[in-house]
């Protein structure tokens, strides 16, 4: 299979700035091709998904792994024009949340456990951080495989962390009961676009063997920065009114000045006034 050999090395070497080698006999390479090239998509074409289409690619979804078997992470799927133009309309500056014919919401259900003890008349001593974080995760696994199974039949995606801004109101809009909160959203629809290879940093940084290395981050990150800027430079310095014009502006410069404003902060109350407790 020499062109998915070459796919794969091709997509890694742009997104990590390293040649890999590839075993042409492994079994899955077109999967992997798959995966070395993903990239967000956040251009849409006015074509609609069948119900078909997206109850298979929610199954397959929700086929994913899931914490002791305990099904914690439900997909909520919206089309109704009204109600996807609510979540657009809060979100004015991410356009693709309107253009994309489907917005999903991957949820954390912490609420089916304690039921099932309720149901079965069973003590339910598990009502800590743990319940939460592990609806969490389940519900990121399946993000994370709708993503795959969403791609391998040739549609786009954008996962939206940002209907977090506004939890409180993404929640009474899609009536998500006590337990139950949003881990984000999803566009999805036909690319309109081809997208490009995001580039991540080097495995140096990222892949640890044996035992925890943090190496020379500050030497790791310059090099990432130069090379992505090299790739993809950014077109806007964030908050220059705050921070000035820098002359070179990388990913730790944009990524610092991100984050140097508050995010959520009143998540962890939505979260608490949903029911969880995170103690
Ligand atoms: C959990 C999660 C939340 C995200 N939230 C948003 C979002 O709110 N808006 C957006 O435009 N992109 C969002 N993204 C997309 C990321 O910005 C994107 O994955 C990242 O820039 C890397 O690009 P790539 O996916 O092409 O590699 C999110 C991605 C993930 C995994």
């Amino acid at each position: 299979m020499p062109d998915a050999v070459e796919n794969i090395q091709r997509a890694l070497f742009e997104r990590f700035g390293e040649r890999f080698a590839v075993d042409g006999r492994l079994p899955g390479l077109d999967d992997l091709a798959g995966l070395a090239g993903r990239r967000v998509r956040r251009r849409f074409l006015n074509r609609d998904i069948s119900e078909d289409v997206l109850r298979l690619l929610c199954a397959c979804a929700l086929s994913a792994p899931s914490k002791s078997d305990l099904q914690q992470a439900d997909i909520l799927t919206v089309r109704d024009n009204e109600r996807r133009g609510a979540i657009a309309d809060m979100l004015p500056e991410m356009p693709w949340v309107r253009e994309a014919p489907v917005f999903l919401v991957f949820l954390a259900n912490g609420r089916r456990t304690p039921r099932l003890a309720a149901l079965r008349g069973k003590p339910f001593p598990n009502d800590h951080l743990d319940l939460f974080f592990n609806a969490t995760v389940d519900a990121a696994i399946v993000l994370a495989t709708f993503l795959r199974a969403a791609e391998a039949a040739g549609l786009g995606c954008c996962p939206i962390s940002v209907i977090r801004d506004r939890a409180r109101e993404v929640s009474e809009l899609l009536s998500l009961p006590e337990k139950v909160v949003p881990v984000a959203g999803m566009c999805v629809g036909w690319p309109a676009e081809e997208g490009g290879i995001s580039p991540r940093l080097p495995l140096t940084t990222t892949l640890h063997s044996e035992r925890f290395d943090e190496g020379d981050l500050a030497a790791q990150v310059d090099d990432y920065d130069r090379r992505r800027a090299a790739a993809r430079p950014y077109r806007n310095q964030r908050d220059a009114a705050r921070f000035g014009r820098a002359e070179f502006y990388g990913w730790s410069e944009d990524k610092a000045r991100q984050y140097a404003v508050p995010q959520r902060e009143g998540f962890g109350a939505y979260v608490r006034a949903q029911g969880f407790h995170l103690d």
